[in-house]
C-alpha cells in the first residue's frame, strides 16, 4: 500500500473536518501518500483527486461540514461511470480507499470494491441520522443532537413566555433516532416517531391532565418521517385548547463546531481504516459496537436494517403511558 485516498458522500456531517486532517497526518506519518477526493463519486468520475499535505488540513478541525465537499452521486450508479472512476485510482496507483458516508454510499462502495479487486475499501458511518446498521454510533450525530438540544432549550424559553405548544420537526430521514435522543434529553412532554406506536387519545388525557395541574406550555419532538408536524400542532389547539407554534429546525441540525465526541470519534474510526487497509483487509465497513471498533462487511451494513437499541426504545414508550 503505497496511495491512499478518502471521499465524502451523501449529507455533509460535523466531523468530516476532523477526519480529513487525522486522514493525512496518519497517512504521512505511515509513509502513505493521502489523495483527496472531491465532491464525493462525482470527484472520482470527473477526476477531481489531488494529493494533500499538512497545509491542507490544518486550521479544518473545528469547522463542520466538510473541506473536500461532498454529493449524492446517480451517476455513481451506473458501471460505465464507475469504470472511469477505477480508472482514475489505477492511474494514481491508489489502492487503498476511505469513504465517509451513509448506507447508500456504502452500496456504490460494494459496487466499486467488486468490480476493482485490487482496491481496498473502508467504510466510516457518517449521517446524522444514526440509521446505520451495524454500528451504534454515526460521525455527526452528537454534534447535530447538542444543536438541536440548544434549539429546543430556546425555543422553550418563548414557548413558556407564551403559553403555547412548539412541535419540533427534526430530521433523521426513516429514522426516529435523533427525534427519540433528543425528545428524552430535552424534557419534551411528547415524542412521535416511526419506531413507536402512539395513541393522541392517550396523550389528550395524559397532557390535559398536566394543564389542569399547571402546566402552561408543552414541547413535542416529531420524526421528520411522520410529516405530521402542523396536524400534531392543530391537534394541540384542538384537543387541549393551546395555542401552538411549528418550528421545523431543518439544515441547522447538519453543521456547526464539531463536539469533542465528533472529533474523537473521526480519529478513531479514520485510525481504524487506515490500519486496516495497511494490514490489506477487505473492503469493509469501520463499526462501532459493543464499546470498541470492529471491521464489518458492507453488505452486513449497507444491507440491513437499522434498529433502534431497546433501551431507548423503553425509554421512549414511556412517553405515551404517563
Ligand atoms: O441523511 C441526512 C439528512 O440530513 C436527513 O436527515 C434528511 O432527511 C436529508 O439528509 C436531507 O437531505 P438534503 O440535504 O439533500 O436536503
Amino acid at each position: 500500500m503505497k496511495n491512499i485516498a478518502i471521499l465524502c458522500s451523501g449529507g455533509d456531517v460535523s466531523g468530516m473536518n476532523a477526519a480529513l486532517k487525522r486522514f493525512v497526518e496518519y497517512a504521512l506519518t505511515n509513509s502513505l501518500t493521502p489523495y483527496m477526493i472531491y465532491n464525493g463519486y462525482e470527484g472520482l468520475i470527473d477526476n477531481k483527486i489531488d494529493p494533500a499535505g499538512y497545509s491542507d488540513v490544518s486550521g479544518i478541525i473545528s469547522i463542520g461540514g466538510t473541506k473536500i465537499r461532498t454529493s449524492r452521486s446517480k451517476r455513481f450508479r451506473e458501471a460505465r461511470y464507475r469504470r472511469i472512476a477505477i480508472e482514475n485510482l489505477k492511474a494514481r496507483e491508489i489502492t487503498g480507499l476511505v469513504i465517509l458516508g451513509g448506507d447508500g454510499s456504502f452500496k456504490g462502495m460494494q459496487k466499486l470494491s467488486d468490480e476493482y479487486e485490487a482496491l481496498h475499501i473502508m467504510g466510516i458511518p457518517s449521517t446524522i441520522d444514526n440509521d446505520i446498521a451495524g454500528t451504534e454510533y454515526c460521525l455527526g450525530v452528537d454534534t447535530a443532537l447538542n444543536t438541536i438540544r440548544y434549539a429546543i432549550d430556546a425555543i422553550r424559553d418563548t414557548a413558556s413566555s407564551f403559553g403555547r405548544a412548539f412541535v419540533i420537526e427534526v430530521m433523521g430521514r426513516e429514522c426516529g433516532y435523533l427525534a427519540l435522543v433528543s425528545a428524552l434529553t430535552s424534557g419534551a412532554e411528547m415524542c412521535l416517531i416511526p419506531e413507536i406506536k402512539y395513541d393522541l387519545s392517550l396523550y389528550r388525557d395524559n397532557l390535559m391532565k398536566q394543564k389542569e395541574e399547571g402546566r402552561e406550555y408543552f414541547i413535542a419532538v416529531v420524526s421528520e418521517a411522520l410529516k405530521n408536524s402542523e396536524e400534531t400542532a392543530q391537534w394541540f389547539e384542538n384537543e387541549l385548547g393551546v395555542e401552538s407554534r411549528v418550528t421545523v429546525l431543518g439544515h441547522i441540525q447538519r453543521g456547526g463546531t464539531p463536539t469533542v465526541n465528533d472529533r474523537l470519534m473521526a480519529f478513531h474510526f479514520v485510525t481504524h481504516a487506515i490500519d486496516a487497509l495497511i494490514r490489506k483487509e477487505a473492503s469493509a465497513v469501520v463499526c462501532y459496537s459493543d464499546n470498541g471498533f470492529r471491521l464489518k462487511k458492507i453488505e452486513e451494513v449497507a444491507f440491513k436494517t437499522y434498529r433502534i437499541n431497546e433501551d431507548l426504545l423503553k425509554l421512549g414508550m414511556e412517553f405515551n403511558t404517563k
